[in-house]
């Protein structure tokens, strides 16, 4: 019987989830989403062509991979569509490719505007939200008054989708807020229509029967450890838990199932959005990084906020999740860094602490450590053992630090700039 290996973020997204996923791909039979929605923004690059998914799984390109969206993923049917009519012009068979969990909640129009004007109302302590009505979604689900893709089958849909909507509308005018979902309702059908030509399963009968069909299956997470619902900087968070545990409530399968976990990290570090960031940079350094590691949103063209690793809050995310395997992303952005900082403590009151404390704010001050940077363009290398010692140091301290190993190192967006140690 096969274990379910999962993909995860450990920082506040953004991480390479989507290019890892992509890669990882041909040793596994299905890749499967498990939480969030069209939030997510995960980019991939191969062949001379970029795209970037926002609810399909990273397994879509690859002929073999089946791909499944689980239950306790967000759909918005509109942003669906639009993403599935892309990938189809690429010539790629969706319908055979995909199946979708009856149990994933949907995303509607008026959830959308709840989550516009509920940050509209929060002003100066706004969450940073992507606006896709995430939060909305999965507090009618925990509310108990979700629709569910299962539910798109009954004959009483309409009516459903009117009384939560009624709902919805009266929770608006408590916030006098001023919105028209007129064209995006009409869009929303459509999707809807759209969506009746996948199959909807039972996705935990689906993944289980596969583990015992020795099928493999990659779980694909989606934001970061970092913005978890109960462990992340909360209430700078999402709406969902990001974290390994997500893969069991999210797919339906056992604890005892999940097998490698592999956790993912920008050999520095970005947040998109509101709340505490302490390694972030507001120095030329941190422009920098941006603009070296292109860091603007996949799903909102925001620029992201950048700074140095942090080592306290890696170390958090990897005991969280039971990493097994690390691998670090966009290495190839240090690369003219003359020197690289890491936060290996906090100062919180004059006190030093080496864990991720409850009040993360802005009174943090990180303690670093120095190394020396690389100061070459080591692109081409493709052999760990080529790499300059300088470099090799910096790898070697964060897998002494995390107590697990670095086995793959990305230089570049594309499939290929790729070193698996
Ligand atoms: P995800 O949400 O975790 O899938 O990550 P995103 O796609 O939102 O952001 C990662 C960005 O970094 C994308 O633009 C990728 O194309 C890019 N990327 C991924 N790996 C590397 C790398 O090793 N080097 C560089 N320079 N860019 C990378
Ligand atoms: P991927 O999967 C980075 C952030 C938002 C905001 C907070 C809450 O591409 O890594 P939400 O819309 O979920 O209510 O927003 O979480 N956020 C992400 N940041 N990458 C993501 O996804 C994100 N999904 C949500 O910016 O701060
Ligand atoms: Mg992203």
């Amino acid at each position: 019987m096969k274990k379910v290996d999962v993909v995860l973020g450990l920082q506040w997204g953004d991480e390479g989830k989507g290019k890892v996923v992509d890669v990882l791909t041909p040793n596994y039979q299905a890749i499967a989403r498990f939480q969030g929605g069209p939030n997510a923004g995960h980019s991939l690059k191969f062949e001379g062509k970029s795209f970037v998914l926002h609810t399909v799984p990273s397994g879509i390109f690859r002929d073999e991979a089946m791909n499944i969206i689980g239950n306790g993923v967000v759909i918005d049917p509109v942003i669906l569509a639009e993403e599935i009519a892309d990938i189809e012009k690429m010539g790629v068979d969706v319908t055979k490719r995909m199946v979708i969990s009856k149990r994933a909640h949907l995303i509607l129009p008026t959830h959308r505007a709840l989550d516009a004007a509920s940050e509209a109302a929060k002003g100066k302590t706004k969450i940073g939200s992507t606006l896709k009505g995430i939060g909305p979604a999965y507090m009618d689900k925990t509310g108990r008054n979700g629709l569910r893709v299962g539910d798109i089958l009954q004959p009483d849909f309409e009516e459903r989708y009117n009384a939560l909507k009624r709902k919805h509308e009266d929770m608006l005018r408590q916030y006098a807020y001023a919105y028209d979902i007129t064209a995006y309702e009409k869009a929303w059908f459509e999707g809807i229509e759209n969506l009746r030509r996948f199959e909807f399963v039972d996705s935990e009968q689906l993944v289980n029967e596969n583990l015992k069909n020795d099928i493999s299956i990659l779980a694909e997470g989606a934001q970061g450890s970092l913005l978890d619902i109960d462990f992340g900087t909360y209430p700078y968070v999402t709406s969902s838990n990001t974290l390994c545990s997500g893969v069991c409530n999210g797919l339906g399968v056992a604890p005892t199932r999940i097998g490698n976990v592999y956790g993912i990290f920008k050999a520095y570090c970005t947040r998109v959005g509101s709340g505490p960031f302490p390694t972030e940079l507001f120095d030329t350094t941190g422009e920098t990084l941006r603009q070296i590691g292109n860091e603007f949103g996949a799903t909102t063209g925001r620029p992201r906020r950048c700074g140095w690793l942090d080592l306290v809050a890696l170390k958090y995310a990897v005991m969280m999740n039971g990493v097994t395997e690390l691998i670090m992303m966009k290495r190839d952005v240090l690369n003219d860094f003359p020197t690289i900082k890491v936060a290996v403590a906090y100062e919180v009151d004059g006190k030093q602490v080496d864990y991720f404390p409850y009040e993360c704010n802005d009174d943090i001050v990180p303690v670093y450590r120095e190394f020396a940077g690389w100061n070459c363009d080591i692109c081409g290398v493709r052999k760990y053992e080529d790499f300059p010692a300088e470099f090799k140091q910096y790898v070697e301290f964060i897998e002494q630090e995390t107590g697990v190993p670095v086995k793959i190192i990305s230089v570049g967006p594309d499939r290929a700039e790729t070193i698996v140690r």
